[in-house]
């Protein structure tokens, strides 16, 4: 039954006409592509892990949509956040949008349990940027326990940005985590949280649909934020703490 879900939802993910889309992803709609060419704007760095990501490695629907990193970006910049936490790092396309997006004194806490796609793809391009390279810190091993470390030394509330792109099970936990962490004025993206569109499915849906539709509900009950769920990418629930 598990098996067949998740067969139906990558055959949904994979081939689905969808309004629900990465502008990188074949199928997207022209209007995300108008959308992206007029506002994306990744700098040398960016557009090599963007590429080489999609060139080398089969699971690269996984990247971080370019029109999602760039509304990342904006809102760095525009709060002046210095301190951002990057949950789910894979090639390391987010941690070096968030540390491009940075004063120097900026830092990027990016956290994943496997460095393969990183060391492979991500660290070659980024250790030719020193001026990123020395703002982000790759952190390996499950990202809960990496925010526990930060909540038990004291971090709370002294974060200003997080971005929410690892193990979907986790994403309730990881937001009531970020929300702590964060500053009053600091900012949430949860990425994925249309999920292919699957959310407003009623049938078939697979763990992962669930536990993200129950964490943009929880995220709507939430009186310490103002929410806003777009349609960017894959979904993007926005998160702004009061
Ligand atoms: C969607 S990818 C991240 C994409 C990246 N943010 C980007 O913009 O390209 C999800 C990553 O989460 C990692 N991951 C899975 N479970 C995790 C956990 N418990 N803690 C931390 N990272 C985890 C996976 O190894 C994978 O690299
Ligand atoms: C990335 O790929 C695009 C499309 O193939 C190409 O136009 C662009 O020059 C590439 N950028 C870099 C930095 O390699
Ligand atoms: C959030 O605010 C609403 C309206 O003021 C209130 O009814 C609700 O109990 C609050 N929820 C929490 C968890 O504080």
């Amino acid at each position: 039954m598990k098996k067949i879900v998740i067969f139906l939802s990558l055959l949904y993910y994979a081939f689905g006409v969808s309004t629900v889309s990465k502008s990188f992803r074949q199928h997207s709609d022209p209007i995300i592509s108008y959308c992206t060419r007029l506002t994306v704007k990744p700098t040398e760095l960016e557009e090599k892990i963007t590429n080489d990501t999609i060139n080398n490695d089969n699971w690269f629907v996984m990247l971080g949509a370019p029109e999602v990193l760039q509304l990342g970006k904006n809102f760095i910049q525009l709060i002046g956040a210095k301190k951002a936490l990057d949950i789910g790092t894979y090639t390391g396309a987010s941690a070096a949008a968030w540390a491009t997006a940075m004063p120097s004194d900026g830092k990027v806490l990016s956290m994943d349990v496997s460095h393969a796609s990183l060391d492979s793809i991500g660290k070659p391009l980024i250790n030719q940027y020193s001026d990123i390279e020395k703002k982000i810190d790759f952190r390996l091993g499950p990202a809960l326990e990496t925010l526990d470390n930060l909540i038990n030394n004291g971090e709370s509330g002294k974060w200003d940005f997080c971005f929410i792109d690892a193990d979907k099970v986790n994403y309730k936990n990881y937001y009531i985590k970020c929300v702590q962490l964060l500053r009053s004025g600091g900012v949430i993206m949860v990425d994925n949280a249309l999920w292919g569109g699957s959310v407003v499915r009623d049938q078939w849906q697979s763990l992962d649909t669930r536990i993200i539709a129950e964490t943009n509900e929880y995220i709507s009950q939430d009186n310490s934020t103002n929410s806003a769920l777009i349609n960017v990418g894959d979904g993007l629930h926005l998160a702004f703490k009061k």
